[in-house]
């Protein structure tokens, strides 16, 4: 039966076991036993009331296919070549990557309602509790080698930015190199995973996390001050297929002309997001911690840090950025 159960329950009303038992075609027991098994797997509380049957306090809001493919426009309809929503993966990343081994093609769009092992920058792992926030990634082959692709998770950040600003969420700022900030809180991350020939073909998966509407007792694990969509909007945001529609509507043409607009083409718009723009900052890259005044990113994507010994052009990696104290 698998989680098949959580449509039925997802508007927060009770619905007696007998209920769910003839819609889904099995026993009383079965159901019952998946109830347990998705309350001991901590996939979500579900309230059982004697008499009243079960429900989920609150509802959940599950991602669907029909309503995400409804939402696109015209030009990003074109360039998706599938679009796969799981329940569970470890990560859509991962998940990406392998589909791209296995010769899967271009435009291949895959998100997930959890992630078991959600992967983040510098080796973090990435909270992604079920039914709560985005985990998507999209497979883009690009033809003309890695060099090609400089600034391309940045650009990415603008296509973010751009889709949040059409979901009503104000006054979202980028962090260097792939954070997307909230009046100085986290509110999503880019992964971008590269395979193939750094000289010609290359395989790139683009992997976003959005937090929409952050469980509690999952953002206990987050070590960084965050926020999610639901916060920042006081609970009044569009229902995820259609973010991850607007997420999809900005992100597809991106990754379709970037090769031939490269970074430039985003570059203005990125300053004018840049949430640390002529702020002191520290880098960590290495032993040695690194200060300066944060001046902005240069035609590649690299950030311009004015330190006592001149301006130096900082390229990605696994560097942080912090505000200076
Ligand atoms: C960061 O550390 O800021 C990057 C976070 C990227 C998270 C997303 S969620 C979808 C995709 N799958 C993953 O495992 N990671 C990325």
């Amino acid at each position: 039966m698998s989680r098949s159960l959580l449509p039925l329950l997802a508007d927060g009303k009770f619905h007696s076991g007998q209920g769910l038992a003839g819609a889904l075609g099995v026993s009383r027991t079965a159901v019952w036993k998946q109830v347990n098994r998705l309350v001991t797997d901590s996939v979500l509380e579900i309230e059982s009331v004697k008499g009243k049957g079960y429900r989920i306090r609150g509802g959940i809001d599950l991602l669907d296919i029909d309503q995400v493919k409804a939402a696109l426009d015209a030009r990003a309809s074109a360039l998706m070549t599938h679009l796969e929503i799981l329940d569970t993966v470890d990560s859509t990343n991962a998940h990406a990557m392998r589909l791209a081994e296995q010769g899967c093609l271009t435009g291949l769009v895959c998100t997930a309602e959890q992630q078991s092992a959600g992967r983040g920058r510098r080796g973090r792992s990435w909270v992604s509790p079920y039914a709560s926030n985005l985990y998507v990634s999209l497979l883009w082959n690009f033809t003309q080698g890695a060099a090609a692709l400089e600034g391309l998770s940045l650009a990415v950040g603008v296509a973010v930015a751009r889709a949040l600003q059409a979901c009503d969420v104000p006054h979202v700022g980028l962090k260097w190199p792939n954070d997307v900030l909230y009046d100085g809180a986290k509110l999503g991350g880019i992964l971008l995973e590269m395979k193939g020939d750094a000289a010609g073909n290359c395989g790139v998966v683009i992997g976003v996390g959005l937090n929409v509407a952050m469980p509690a007792a999952a953002a206990g694990a987050i070590d960084q001050a965050w926020t999610d969509i639901k916060t920042i909007t006081n609970n009044q945001h569009p229902k995820r297929s259609r973010i991850l529609a607007a997420l999809l509507n900005e992100l597809l043409p991106l990754v379709a002309d970037f090769e031939q607009q490269g970074f430039t083409h985003w570059r203005e718009e990125w300053q004018s997001l840049d949430a640390f723009c002529n702020a002191p900052v520290v880098l960590h890259a290495g032993d040695v911690p690194l200060g300066g005044i944060a001046r902005g990113v240069d035609a590649r994507g690299a950030l311009q840090l004015e330190t006592a010994t001149g301006l130096q052009s900082i390229y990605g990696g696994e560097i942080s950025l912090r505000a200076a104290s």
